[in-house]
């Protein structure tokens, strides 16, 4: 028997697959080559745009279902393929109704900064999210018809900067959203400083972060989730998940899941974290339960076994619970049961 497993760090709405961008990643194009074409997130904004709420709920539905036949009972999914406020708040709602429909717990993310819309400069956007998109989420969860749990954004180069990020991210918290945002991915930007400062819950990625920012994220009691199927799939350096550990910093895991990284099961994830960022499957299981819910903010309820905490449990039918981890691509076989708030899912 095993703990649930906690997924920190997905994209799950959206429409229209991107199998033909990773046929020009092999051939040699990289993921910011891919954006600047107008493709990667643009591309995926275009076909998620035009399609209605219904169709993105049945694919939101299928996906959260396959997450959980893999043993994730807690996951946190974004928005940002909709960048405009009213498909970030279509993607949101979406994101809404899932809640109640599937048997494992949703933690929401406002990531309408994830790109700069093609019609917009990175100002542009960051005055209309900051003016119009946050104080319109606020209402709506004021009033009960929408809960986000977290802001995002993705800071990087060619994407939106420091300041920029800095700014969105503190209106997002003032609005009541925990921090929780991609940075350090591509180019060392001391984003983990930033958010350090800010009293972020989570920063994703991290290939790039410096000795500094890990400090300053130990300091401030950031956890750190790393995706190690973006840097398997980009061929990026690994994030120094063995400094952050001996640093202090507690290190989640996430799948990412996303049209770039089409992975939907944290026991994969768990091996490629052995594997590429050298954890042992003790770290890495730590990472993908207790410290992923602490990443979500909702470490008293998810992550362990403990009395008074959600019965979210995975029933396994294996020598060992290593084999979930080992048994690479075989977590379904290993896991013979996966309950949810003590009701029994899959068997
Ligand atoms: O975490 N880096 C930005 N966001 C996603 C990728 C989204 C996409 O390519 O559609 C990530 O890897
Ligand atoms: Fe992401």
């Amino acid at each position: 028997m095993l703990t649930g497993l906690v997924d920190a760090h997905t994209h799950p709405v959206w429409a229209g697959d991107r199998v033909h961008e990773f046929a020009m990643k092999l051939a040699g194009a990289t993921y910011m080559d891919i954006h600047q074409m107008g493709g990667g997130i643009h591309f995926t904004v275009n076909n998620t745009c035009s399609a209605n709420e219904e169709t993105l709920l049945s694919s939101l539905l299928t996906r959260l279902r396959q997450m959980n036949q893999s043993g994730t009972t807690l996951v946190e999914c974004k928005s940002g393929y909709g960048l405009d406020l009213e498909n970030e708040v279509k993607m949101l709602r979406v994101i809404e109704q899932a809640r109640t429909r599937v048997p494992l717990e949703i933690s929401s993310t406002y990531c309408g900064a994830h790109a700069v819309p093609k019609n917009k400069t990175a100002e542009e956007a960051t005055k209309d999210i900051l003016e119009s998109h946050i104080p319109h989420i606020k209402s709506l969860m004021s009033s009960g018809l929408l809960r986000v749990d977290n802001v995002d954004v993705f800071c990087e180069v060619g994407v939106f900067d420091v300041a920029q990020s800095r700014a969105i991210l503190q209106v997002g918290k003032d609005a009541g959203m925990q921090i929780n945002f991609h940075g350090e991915e591509l180019n060392r930007l001391h984003s983990a400083e930033m958010g350090a400062e800010l009293g972020a819950h989570a920063i994703s990625h991290l290939e790039e972060v410096s000795p500094a920012g890990i400090t300053a994220m130990a300091r401030s009691g950031t956890v750190a989730v790393a995706l190690p199927t973006t840097a398997y799939m980009l061929r990026l350096r690994p994030p120094p998940v063995r400094d952050m550990i001996q640093q202090g910093v507690a290190v989640a895991l996430g799948s990412d899941f996303n049209p770039n990284a089409h992975c939907l099961a944290m026991p994969i994830v768990m091996n490629l974290a052995c594997v590429m960022l050298h954890m042992s499957m003790q770290e890495a299981l730590a990472a993908a339960t207790i410290n992923s819910a602490q990443a979500l903010g909702q470490s008293s309820m998810h992550g362990s076994l403990e009395k008074g905490k959600w019965g979210n449990l995975l029933l396994l039918d294996a020598p060992t619970w290593e084999h979930l981890v080992y048994q690479l691509g075989c977590h379904t076989n290993v896991i013979s049961a996966v309950v949810f708030k003590g009701e029994v899912i899959h068997e």
